[in-house]
């Protein structure tokens, strides 16, 4: 594991660093060809998307702008509490403009949900969503992703921008949390 100190309290690693990033190659290919002469306003949802937003950004080719929304999270839980807030608004109009939603992982899709709700409201000329995880359940599957990175098992994971607590964000990888970790609420 490459630094065990970010690493403590993982239990396996799911999708090493070498997959993700070529697998955001892939999606940004697509993005770049989708997209072609437009551009779209990418908007990343704090704090978890931060890192895929970043990298995925990066490795499209065609011109994007960004901005930001902040909604409620969990917490210290690991279970959605369904209760969604938005704690920071976009900065930009997105009346008449092409909005992709980037979003860490897709589980309840509540959170998903209620942010394309609110977007849809205010008049893009499209609404599309990339995510890079979306977990193998029944109620993930009712919302609207675009594009997925990996669908994965239905497990609580961390790492690659997404938190236990508020930590773990800054590995390079995703992985599954061991379930030590949680009950001993480091
Ligand atoms: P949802 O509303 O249940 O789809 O969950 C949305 C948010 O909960 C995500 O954007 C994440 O920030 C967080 N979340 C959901 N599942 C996990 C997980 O397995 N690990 C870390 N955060 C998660």
């Amino acid at each position: 594991m490459m630094n065990e100190a970010r690493a403590r309290g993982v239990a396996r690693i799911l999708i090493d660093e070498a997959a993700i990033q070529a697998r955001i190659r892939e999606l940004a290919s697509e993005l770049d060809d989708l997209y072609g002469t437009d551009t779209p306003l990418m908007v990343g949802v704090l704090n978890g998307a931060v890192a895929f937003m970043t990298d995925l950004m990066r490795a499209m080719t065609i011109p994007v702008k960004i901005d930001f929304m902040a909604v409620s999270s969990y917490g210290a839980s690991t279970q959605s509490s369904g209760v969604v807030r938005i704690l920071k608004d976009l900065n930009e109009e997105i009346e008449g403009r092409r909005v992709l939603v980037v979003e860490d992982i897709v589980d309840s899709g509540l959170t998903l949900q209620y942010l394309l709700d609110v977007l849809e409201r205010r008049n893009p000329i499209d609404l599309r969503v990339v995510a890079l995880l979306k977990k193998e359940k029944v109620a993930a599957a009712e919302v609207r992703v675009d594009q997925v990175g990996f669908a994965i098992p239905d497990e609580f994971v961390v790492g690659y921008g997404l938190d236990y607590a508020g930590r773990y964000r800054n590995l390079p990888y995703v992985a599954v949390l061991d379930p030590r970790t949680i009950e001993e609420g480091q």
